[in-house]
Formats: C-alpha cells, sequence, structure tokens
C-alpha cells in the first residue's frame, strides 16, 4: 500500500514515520509513505501556495492550483483509490473506517493549513474527508500521521504478532480489558489471580468481562451499535 502525503510541511512528517511499527513496515516493503511538499507545486519565485480569501475575511487560503499539479502528476504514475482531505468538518476517523481504508491500494492524503483549502479541491479532486476529532488542529499534518498509522499498522504482516490487531481496542467493538506485566505484586498492588492461574478459558472469560464492564463504563455509545 501506498500512502502520498501533500503538504507545506513536510517536516513535521519527517519523525513520525522514522520508528518502530511504521519503520518496520516500510523496510519490509509493506507500505510506502511519501511525503511532498506542496511548493514545490508553486508557480511563483516566493514558492507561496496561498492567497487572500474572496468576499474578504481573516486568514489564508490554500490556491488550487498547487494541489492540482501535485495530484495530477501522481495520478499520471499510477492510480489511487482515493484523495483524502484531513480536515475537522470530514467523516470522523474510527476504527472501522481505519479497516477500510487498509483494504485499498493508494492513498492521497491532503493537509489543509491557515484559513483552510480553495473549495473546488475539494469539490473535483477530495473523494474523502477526514476527521479525527472534534477539534481544530493547526493543520492537517498531524491528522495525516494519525490517519496512517491507524492504517498501515493493519496491512498483512505490519505487526510481528497477527492477532494483535484483531485484538485491539475498537476492533471487536469493545475496549481492551486491562493488561499486567511482572512484577505480579508492585507495591502491593497485586495482578489479578486469574491472570496467574495458567486456565487459558478462565482468563479469556475475565478478559471478555472485563472489556464489557469497561466498554459500559466508559463508552456506552459503543454498544449502542
Ligand atoms: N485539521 C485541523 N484539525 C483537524 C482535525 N481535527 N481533523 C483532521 N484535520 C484537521
Amino acid at each position: 500500500m501506498r500512502f502520498d502525503i501533500i503538504t507545506v510541511l513536510p517536516g513535521l512528517l519527517e519523525s513520525p514515520f522514522m520508528h518502530s511499527i511504521l519503520q518496520r513496515a516500510q523496510t519490509k516493503g509493506l507500505c510506502e509513505i511519501v511525503v511532498h511538499s506542496l511548493r514545490d507545486y508553486a508557480d511563483n519565485k516566493h514558492r507561496s501556495v496561498d492567497d487572500y480569501p474572496y468576499g474578504g475575511g481573516s486568514g489564508m487560503v490554500m490556491q488550487v492550483e498547487p494541489f492540482a499539479k501535485c495530484i495530477e502528476k501522481l495520478q499520471a504514475e499510477r492510480p489511487y483509490d482515493e484523495v483524502i482531505f484531513m480536515t475537522p468538518d470530514g467523516k470522523t476517523l474510527n476504527q472501522s473506517l481505519a479497516n477500510n481504508l487498509s483494504t485499498k491500494g493508494n492513498l492521497i492524503i491532503l493537509c489543509g493549513h491557515y484559513k483552510g483549502i480553495d473549495q473546488r479541491i475539494r469539490d473535483i479532486f477530495v473523494t474523502c474527508e477526514i476527521s479525527i476529532g472534534d477539534y481544530v488542529l493547526s493543520g492537517g499534518e498531524l491528522p495525516a500521521a494519525v490517519l496512517v498509522d491507524a492504517v498501515a499498522r493493519l496491512l498483512p504482516g505490519v505487526l510481528s504478532d497477527e492477532t494483535s490487531a484483531l485484538s485491539d481496542s475498537f476492533q471487536g467493538g469493545l475496549l481492551d480489558a486491562p493488561i499486567y506485566t511482572r512484577p505480579a505484586d508492585w507495591r502491593g498492588h497485586k495482578v489479578p489471580d486469574v491472570l496467574l492461574s495458567g486456565n487459558e478459558a478462565a482468563i479469556n472469560r475475565w478478559r471478555d468481562e472485563q472489556a464489557l464492564a469497561r466498554t459500559e463504563a466508559r463508552r456506552p455509545d459503543l454498544l449502542d451499535d
């Protein structure tokens, strides 16, 4: 799977993909993450990619042409399944959307900045608009990193234990049960006996009960679905 991210701040996306699981996924050839600097597609010597909003108002608006040039260049090189725009007014990212995107081949992700992007980019090129939650960030770069992480870790072979993505919180519609590691007794705070029992059936039953109780307490809305 290939992710092409278009941004005015490519430096913001250097580190998130250079560590741990996402780095290994790229080294193993399971996914490719390519960051494009939007300014490389500006047609002026200042490399500016924004302008004042028509109709007045504060803030600058990202122009159509640089995005169009970059998207069209990429689309001439290979087919893309979606052109995604990260925006707080998009569809909220959840596990089911991440699962769905992980079945795709190539994705283009656009990061907005300033006041926003010219509506024509959204009308003409964008096929899917995604928010990472009901709050506003300074730009789409961190949301793009969140999206790529949520999707790439689901690709076959990315996680060493094939079952671990399946046992994530949300995958079965429930939050995760509590987890523990050594020591079994830390300053008098003990790990639940059942986890030390070696009785797999009892452990699984306990985990299911805990997952359900935690979901009821913290996210009852998940049980409505
Ligand atoms: N850009 C700014 N805020 C955002 C959010 N919450 N989700 C996606 N993109 C954004």
